[in-house]
């Protein structure tokens, strides 16, 4: 029986995906309460409350801080709002669970390093394809070198998205989102390849606009080098008609790929041995249970470690890999050139920016540097 105290939750931002993390939640009754929702749009606050039954509602975060005792918030807006309300949710003493992109550039992340180094307060970030057990298994499986070293590897993001999703005001613009499919969709899966292979040397990369009404990128493509001499390649599209997502990482004694779209199972992967290494077919699947990557795994662990009174997962120097590789994708594309781990000092128009002040088909745009 769980003897933990049942903890007290909030969400702000009540549109799009505030659902997976209320159904999330409401199927744990006897860990987490949703006390409370915070919406600037006040009928959208309040409709989402009486789906979910939840008895706060407020129309601003500082209210919901204010009135509210609460254990973990769930960060749900557009992705400029995340930093200042992740400032917000340490100062009030709140861990905090961001939706990606954790923020819109390095020096925010920055920033959130500084004030949870000073408050103690974790803010972790929504990775969730981290948390199906297949990915779970391979990393222990890539980590026991059991599969030998990994070689190659190719990280696709294929995805369709018409002018109308980006009708949406904050869609589609560096101020608001960061970046285009590298920061607000491939984010996903070169995430989760990170996970798996670690420590990444150096990137070089092209992006374009190819065909969506848009101030980013509407496809970027990636070549990147691991610390552990793995080469791998990273696609990141929304003008994809035929719409996947697809991992392939070649160890030497196995191929081991998953191609799904939004959340994988264990029958989206597979596992090829390489040719006198067929006893390694044994090591895939495993008994156990089948367990679908999604918010609800990571919203999961999540309590777990609250309630254990551990840090939790995706920690933000995790996330902060994950958002430069996305910011040495775009230096890499703007500048023409290779770019290597940590080559994005503190005063790079890259580390200010993901555009960098340098989008070849924005020349409005003054260069920063
Ligand atoms: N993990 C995933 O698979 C996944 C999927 C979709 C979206 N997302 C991410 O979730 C975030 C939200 O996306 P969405 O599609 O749900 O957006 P959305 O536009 O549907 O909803 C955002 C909500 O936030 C509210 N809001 C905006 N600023 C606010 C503020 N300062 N305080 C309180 N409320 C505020 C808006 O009124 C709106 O109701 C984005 O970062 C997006 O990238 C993640």
């Amino acid at each position: 029986m769980n003897s933990s105290p049942v903890l007290r939750a909030a969400v702000i931002g009540t549109g799009g995906i505030a659902g997976a993390h209320a159904s999330a939640l409401a199927a744990l009754p006897d860990r987490v309460e949703l006390a409370a929702v915070a919406d600037i749009d006040a009928a959208r606050a309040a409709e989402f409350a009486e789906r979910f039954a939840i008895p706060g509602v407020y129309d601003d975060a500082e209210s919901l801080f204010a009135a509210e005792a609460l254990d973990l918030v769930h960060i749900c807006t557009p992705p400029r709002s995340h930093t200042p309300l992740a400032v917000a949710a340490m100062r009030a003493g709140v861990p905090a669970l961001v939706e990606k992109p954790t923020a819109l550039s390095l020096a925010e992340m920055d920033e959130l390093a500084a004030v949870h180094a000073e408050t103690g307060v974790p803010v972790m970030t929504v990775f969730q394809h981290r948390f199906g057990s297949a990915a779970v298994r391979l990393r222990g499986l890539a980590a026991s070198g059991k599969l030998g070293r990994p070689l190659t590897a190719t990280c696709e993001t294929l995805w369709y998205r018409d002018d109308d999703y980006f009708a949406v005001p904050w869609r589609g613009r560096w101020e608001n989102e960061g970046g285009g499919p590298t920061m607000g969709h491939g984010i996903h899966q070169f995430d989760l390849l990170l996970s798996i292979l670690g420590p990444w040397t150096e990137v070089a990369a092209l992006a374009g606009r190819l065909a969506r009404p848009t101030d980013t990128e509407d496809v970027s493509m990636a070549v990147v080098r691991f610390d552990n001499g793995c080469m791998a390649t990273v696609v990141n599209s929304v003008v994809s008609p035929r719409e996947t997502s697809r991992l392939r990482f070649d160890f030497e004694h196995a191929t081991v790929e998953v191609e799904h779209l939004y959340g994988y199972t264990e029958a989206d992967w597979r596992f090829t041995p390489a040719p006198g290494h067929e006893h390694l077919a044994d090591l895939w699947p495993e008994p156990g249970p089948d367990r679908a990557s999604g918010h609800p795994l990571q919203i999961e662990a999540v309590l777990e470690a609250i309630a254990a009174g551990e840090e939790p997962a995706v920690s933000l120097e995790e996330a902060r890999r994950t958002l430069e590789f996305a910011a040495a994708t775009y230096a890499s594309a703007f500048r023409h050139v290779p770019v290597r781990a940590g080559d994005i000092g503190d005063g790079d128009p890259f580390a200010r920016s993901m555009d960098g002040g340098a989008v070849p088909w924005n020349p409005i745009k003054e260069q920063l540097a």
